[in-house]
């Protein structure tokens, strides 16, 4: 009787684990309609991660392809239609490009609204996870809008530089709200001493620094969308050492960052993380010095613009392992 009923007991603790962690969710959901199924839920949260990345490369090669007046009205493509239709002056090339591109704006539009209302949904409702999830449908709405400014200043680099640095803000949004989906709502702790957290910060607003800093090496140089587009009149070789500076110094704070961590025994997945944007880092560092000294091919720039959404995933990944959400036991005081 005695070990019979203490097997029971160590069965039944780990299995009531906690309140509020996605597995909870998970059985909480079973039996409910569909809609309320976290891996719906989690399916579209990839979906908007995937398909924010996705668009500020589509949107990369419709400026070096010089596509961008390949629809020349918005929301419609030409006069009267959605749709591009033959004409002349337009290359067929440059209006599937265009039109490939606002069409994937459908696509993250569908999933970054999908991720917020299937949280919205869902039971029991998590309110940190709808509030970062309506970051998504809002910024796409914003995006919208503001191509349309895009267009109708006719690609001018003051309009083109947010689209980019917007795109690449909704992409670190979705990326959290994928990590909070796997995580409890416990209170977040840090699991490396405060300054190295607030180191991993300030390499995030390096790295913010770093892009913006990219957008106007972009905004002098010769990639504008379309010939006529009037551009930033400052010398690209003094902006592109300004971009190369910062990136030496985002680099530079990363190995101190990791070494730190090595310090100070850090969990293996923030170490590995952390060598892992050092080496994207150094590849996407390697990608901007042979553009820039072989005069900007058209598929390096896209690899490039490739290269900064890997990276911006990899900080994301590295910032948020710098914390944990431990579960709360059933019972435990609050
Ligand atoms: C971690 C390192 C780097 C990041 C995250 C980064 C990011 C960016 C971003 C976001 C853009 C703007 C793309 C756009 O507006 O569509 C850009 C443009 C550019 N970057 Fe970098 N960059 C990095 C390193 C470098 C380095 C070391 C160089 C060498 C000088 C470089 C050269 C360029 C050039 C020439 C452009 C303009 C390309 C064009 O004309 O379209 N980048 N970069």
């Amino acid at each position: 009787m005695g070990p019979d009923r203490h097997r029971r007991d160590s069965t039944v603790v780990p299995m009531a684990l906690t309140e509020t962690s996605p597995s909870a969710t998970g059985a909480a959901a079973a039996g409910s309609p569909w809609f309320r199924s976290p891996t719906l839920l989690k399916v579209f949260a990839w979906a908007a991660v995937i398909s924010n990345g996705g668009i500020a490369v589509t949107g990369a090669t419709v400026r070096v392809t010089g596509s961008g007046l390949g629809c020349e009205t918005w929301p419609e493509c030409q006069p009267g239609t959605l749709i591009p239709e033959a004409r002349t002056g337009l290359e067929g090339i440059h209006q599937a490009i265009e039109f490939g591109n606002r069409t994937l704006t459908g696509v993250v539009l569908i999933a970054s609204l999908g991720t917020f209302l299937f949280a919205w949904l869902a039971r029991p409702r998590r309110s940190s996870v709808v509030r970062l999830a309506l970051a998504g449908p809002l910024g796409v709405l914003f995006q919208a809008v503001w191509g349309g400014v895009v267009v109708r200043t006719e690609l001018t680099w003051w309009t083109v530089a947010p689209h980019m640095l917007v795109s690449l803000v909704l992409l670190f949004f979705a990326i959290a709200v994928v990590v909070r989906l796997g995580e409890p709502d416990a209170p977040a702790r840090p699991v490396v001493p405060k300054p190295l957290v607030v180191l991993a910060r300030v390499t995030v607003v390096v790295l913010g620094a770093l892009c913006v800093a990219g957008t106007l090496v972009t905004a002098a140089g010769p990639h504008g969308g379309d010939a006529e587009t009037p551009r930033l009149e400052l010398p690209v070789r003094t902006l592109a050492q300004i971009h190369a500076d910062l990136m030496f110094t985002y680099i530079g704070l990363l190995v101190a960052l990791t070494v730190g961590f090595l310090a100070v025994k850090a969990p293996r997945k923030l170490i590995r993380r952390s060598w892992i944007l050092v080496g994207v880092t150094a590849g996407q560092g390697l990608i901007g010095l042979v553009q820039y000294a072989t005069g900007v091919p058209e598929a390096l720039v896209v690899a490039h613009v490739a290269g900064a959404v890997l990276l911006v995933g990899a900080a994301a990944a590295m910032l948020f392992a710098t914390r944990e959400r431990p579960a709360v036991a059933v019972g435990a005081p609050v």
